[in-house]
């Protein structure tokens, strides 16, 4: 993995790539087997985010995978994404991965929750801010229209980053799940949010 600052040369490298216009440029596309390496890069990192910040808004798993389980939930997630099951794409900054987000349907296949499909997202911390989340949701929803009819998400309640984000897309907050997440000894609610798309 990269030392910070290597990250750190990385980011103000995408910043300043495209002449004349302020923050990277920012491909987003399907997901390839070689993403692998950068995705799962950036997201051990969040086992050491959520040290720093215990409201860190992506639900983790108690002891971070080993590497062969994410490489079987990333070629299950390719496999999906390749049968039309999910729609995903990553963000491309530099010829690297640097978000995620995929949609995928609810419930069995062609059943009578089909219509709907939930939402997640996650971008490398050294490159949030920056608009990334805001073109993979914009592509990622343009996807979306054609295979559903609704999109639904969760966000922690207290993450009011994602949640102005998700706002501007036009989503809205339906319900709250009380202590929907168990982090530790301390419990967080979230709220469930939809896109009629
Ligand atoms: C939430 C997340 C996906 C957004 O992606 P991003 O690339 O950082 O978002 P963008 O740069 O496109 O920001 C778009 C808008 O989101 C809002 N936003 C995002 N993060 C924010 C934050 N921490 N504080 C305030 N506003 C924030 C702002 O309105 C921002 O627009 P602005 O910069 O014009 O004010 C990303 O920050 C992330 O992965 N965060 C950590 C994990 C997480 O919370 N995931 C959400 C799971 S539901």
């Amino acid at each position: 993995m990269p030392r910070t600052g290597a990250r750190m040369a990385k980011r103000e490298k995408a910043r300043t790539s495209e002449s004349g216009r302020k923050g990277p440029k920012i491909i987003t596309r399907k997901p390839k087997p070689s993403d692998f390496r950068d995705v799962i890069e950036y997201y051990y990192r969040f086992y050491e985010e959520v040290k720093e910040n215990p409201l860190f808004g992506i639900v983790l798993s108690h002891k971070r995978p080993n590497m062969s389980d994410e490489r079987k939930w990333f070629s299950e997630l390719l496999g999906r994404t390749k049968r039309g099951a999910t729609v995903a794409l990553v963000a491309e900054v530099d010829g690297h991965a640097v978000g995620l987000c995929e949609v995928n349907a609810i419930g069995r296949p062609r059943s009578e929750v089909s219509h709907r499909g939930e939402l997640g997202i996650a971008v490398s911390s050294d490159y949030r801010g920056m608009g990334v989340g805001t073109a993979l949701l914009r592509s990622v929803l343009g996807k979306c229209r054609k295979k559903f009819e609704v999109v639904e998400l969760s966000v922690f309640s207290k993450n009011k980053g994602a949640k102005k984000l998700y706002e501007s897309f036009g989503f809205s907050t339906y319900a709250t799940r009380p202590h929907s997440i168990k982090r530790g000894d301390a419990y967080l609610d979230e709220d469930l949010m939809r896109l009629e798309v």
